[in-house]
């Protein structure tokens, strides 16, 4: 559970992300734990969260990054992590993204269309290398998520259909020579709360093993994305996402062969409960109908209500007065800018501190400066 340093945090401009490093760092010994149960690897999909300081966590936990633009591929160089633990997926890698890969020495490519691949491989043969890859497969599961986080459908821009993949292989053995097929990816979507469509998701890959077995193509390495969900209604009561469940699924459907390795990228189950965004009440206005809680954090610094209509619990952490039902706006020119409708807070007035849970994951990386606002700073709990 976080504690919240109010005394501290008064003195400190708001808003600002604070990372509960405590809760991180418990949920990383579950993740390696688990890691090391059953042999698999988990690579941290960088795009939730590229703190610093949180990847420097994640980097001495021994977990691997999955990046998706040539910048976090740079970032998670730069954050010392180890170029053979890096996995570089997205539908659209310009040509100085895959040779920033290539020169790099990334451990894998996860390729999502045979242009693509064609692209890659004409790459890869000017700088005289070899792209290790892996088939992100659209394996047509629905992940029952939000709309705009649902990605394994065929209807998504996401991946390869299965009616290519004999046609694909055919090119990389017949004419691309500088590719070398290494895996198979999937990545169904984000926010997962339902296990079973994990479940869904390992018959279909054990069926579409069956055909790179069929076609005697040996793969080392399975990669079923992420999507972990967390429970953004209760971040005390359950800061864990459920990690030992979500493993066992694997283990008991998943069928892997002698010698392959299972991946997993990972990023809103590690990080969302550790992260808060705290921001401070400017005015308290009554409407006619309902109380609106002003506060200095916009849109700009966590967009995920306004974008997905997501839920975030809002705690009052200054007042304990008996609680009263507050639509939370932010100061952005845009009537999206809302935290929370009828958000039931301990009454609050001006100065009053108001945290936005869950808010690590999707959060301080999706702000932007809209309105010209300043980009929050961050502040950590060790
Ligand atoms: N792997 C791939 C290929 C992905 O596209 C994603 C997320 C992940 C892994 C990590 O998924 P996670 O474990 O975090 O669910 N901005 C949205 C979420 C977008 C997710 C995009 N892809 C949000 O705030 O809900």
């Amino acid at each position: 559970m976080t504690i919240f340093p109010t005394e501290r945090f008064a003195q400190m401009q708001t808003p600002f992300y604070y990372y509960d490093i405590d809760l991180l760092r418990q949920t990383l010994g579950v993740v390696a734990q688990q890691q090391q149960k059953y042999g698999y690897r988990v690579h941290f999909a960088l795009k939730a969260n590229a703190n610093p300081r949180l990847l420097s966590e994640m980097r001495d936990m021994g977990l691997g990054v999955d990046c998706v633009s040539g910048q976090e591929v740079e970032c998670a160089l730069q954050n010392g992590f180890d170029a053979k633990k890096i996995v570089f997926a997205g539908v659209g890698k310009a040509d100085w993204e895959i040779r920033l890969g290539l020169e790099a020495g990334i451990e894998c490519f996860n390729v999502e269309s045979l242009p693509e691949l064609e692209v890659m491989n004409d790459i890869a043969q000017q700088m005289g290398k070899t792209a290790d890859v892996a088939l992100r497969i659209n394996p047509n599961v629905d992940a029952h998520t939000h709309q705009y986080i649902t990605t394994g459908l065929e209807e998504n821009k996401f991946g390869i259909g299965l009616w290519e993949v004999e046609s694909i292989v055919n090119a990389i053995r017949t004419r691309l020579h500088n590719i070398n097929l290494i895996g198979i990816h999937f990545h169904i979507g984000s926010q997962i709360t339902d296990l079973g469509a994990f479940q869904t998701l390992c018959g279909r890959v054990n069926e579409i093993q069956k055909w790179f077995e069929q076609n005697k193509i040996r793969l080392t390495v399975i990669n079923v994305g992420g999507g972990l969900g967390i429970d953004y209604e209760h971040p005390d009561e359950k800061p864990l996402a459920d990690f030992e469940d979500y493993f066992a699924i694997f283990n008991r459907h998943l069928e892997l062969r002698d010698g392959q390795e299972l991946h997993f990228e990972l990023g809103r189950a590690i990080v969302a409960q550790c992260g808060s965004l705290i921001t401070k009440v400017l005015y308290v206005k009554e409407g006619q109908k309902k109380k609106f809680a002003i506060v200095d954090a916009g849109m700009n610094d966590l967009i995920r209500p306004a974008l997905y209509h997501a839920y975030h619990k809002i705690e009052n952490i200054s007042s304990a007065a008996e609680a009263e039902k507050y639509d939370v706006v932010g100061p952005v020119c845009e009537s999206s800018d809302c935290f929370g409708k009828e958000a039931v807070l301990n009454k609050t007035q001006r100065g009053d501190l108001i945290a936005i849970r869950s808010a690590g994951a999707y959060g301080e990386v999706m702000s932007s400066r809209y309105n010209l606002r300043k980009i929050a700073d961050t502040y950590f709990s060790l």
